[in-house]
């Protein structure tokens, strides 16, 4: 794949943050499950249908898509991590019959057959493009005339519990990174509704609906599952990426005193704030 404007995503997804997302996946999956069932509800896939789920990952919402698209549809997860796609084949080969196939590849600058897909998705896999109006134009182009987009992503980092409060208890500890600018790629890039709405215009796309959703998600069954994925694989992770072990010890130790106020009958149980956003190509 060519590396093109994205490649430090591109390395970064193919180095260890791609490692840790295929480690920690079944609580991942879990965690992230009740969100996007909001996307797939809102992209209201029928059967016969061709999708394309963008930056697909680990392939959980592209097998939920594959299931609601028989008979006679077809659905094609994108990525750019190397790992995380071996990690949807493998799941995706667990069930053959399902029509499923997986892509590596950029999303931004991929050239995909021209208006053929029905419906594009992500569950948080379309805020990490370098130039995010010409990556939306160019995913517009795979939807057909009256073709559907749904997507779910994050609000700003300082409205989203579950990375704010454990941060905060890491900033007494350690010196982190300023906080990218808003716009940055990254998990927080559409947390501005502006600027979602410049790149949707951008895209082409008409009948935008941007809705707001809070609900507390479940980040572990028990405190330590959910300290371990706030330490090792969530923008916590990001923050503390040049700190020695011994201060990255230091706050995991203070992190999990802290998370213990958040603990509830479910597990370790943050609060979330997302958009969900749909828009169609115009007919
Ligand atoms: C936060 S993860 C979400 C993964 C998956 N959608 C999920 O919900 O489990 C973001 C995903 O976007 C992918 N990604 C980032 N930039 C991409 C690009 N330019 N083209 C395709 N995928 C990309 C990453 O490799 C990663 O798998």
């Amino acid at each position: 794949m060519a590396a093109g404007d994205n490649a430090d995503q591109i390395d970064y997804w193919n180095g260890e943050a791609g490692n840790k997302w295929v480690r920690h996946r079944e609580s991942q999956d879990r965690m992230l499950a009740p969100l996007g069932a909001l996307s797939l509800a809102a992209a209201a896939v029928v059967p016969g249908e061709r999708v394309i789920d963008v930056g697909c990952g680990c392939g959980d919402t592209s097998l939920a898509l594959a299931r609601q698209v028989v008979p006679g549809g077809r659905v094609t997860g994108i990525d750019i991590s190397v790992q995380m796609l071996e990690q949807a084949r493998q799941r995706a080969g667990a069930k053959p019959d399902l029509p499923l196939s997986f892509l590596e590849a950029d999303a931004a600058s991929h050239g995909f057959p021209q208006g053929e897909a029905d419906v594009l998705h992500s569950r948080f896999g379309v805020m990490f493009f370098n130039d995010p109006h010409a990556a939306f134009a160019n995913l517009a182009g795979a939807l057909r005339p009256g073709g559907r987009l749904a997507f779910i992503c994050w609000r700003p980092l300082a409205e989203n519990e579950w990375v704010r409060e454990p941060l905060a208890v890491a900033g007494r500890l350690a010196e982190l990174p300023p906080i990218p600018p808003p716009g940055t790629p990254g998990p927080f890039a559409f947390g501005d509704r502006d600027h979602l709405v410049s790149i949707l215009k951008a895209g082409g796309f008409s009948e935008h609906d941007i809705a707001p959703h809070d609900r507390p998600v479940v980040m572990g069954g028990s405190l330590e599952e959910g300290l371990i994925k706030i330490v090792e694989n969530s923008p916590v992770s990001r923050a503390l990426a040049d700190a020695e072990d011994e201060v990255r010890a230091r706050v995991a130790d203070a992190v999990g005193d802290a998370m213990q106020a958040y603990m509830t009958p479910e597990g370790l149980t943050l609060g979330t704030a997302t958009w969900l956003v749909t828009a169609r190509k115009p007919g």
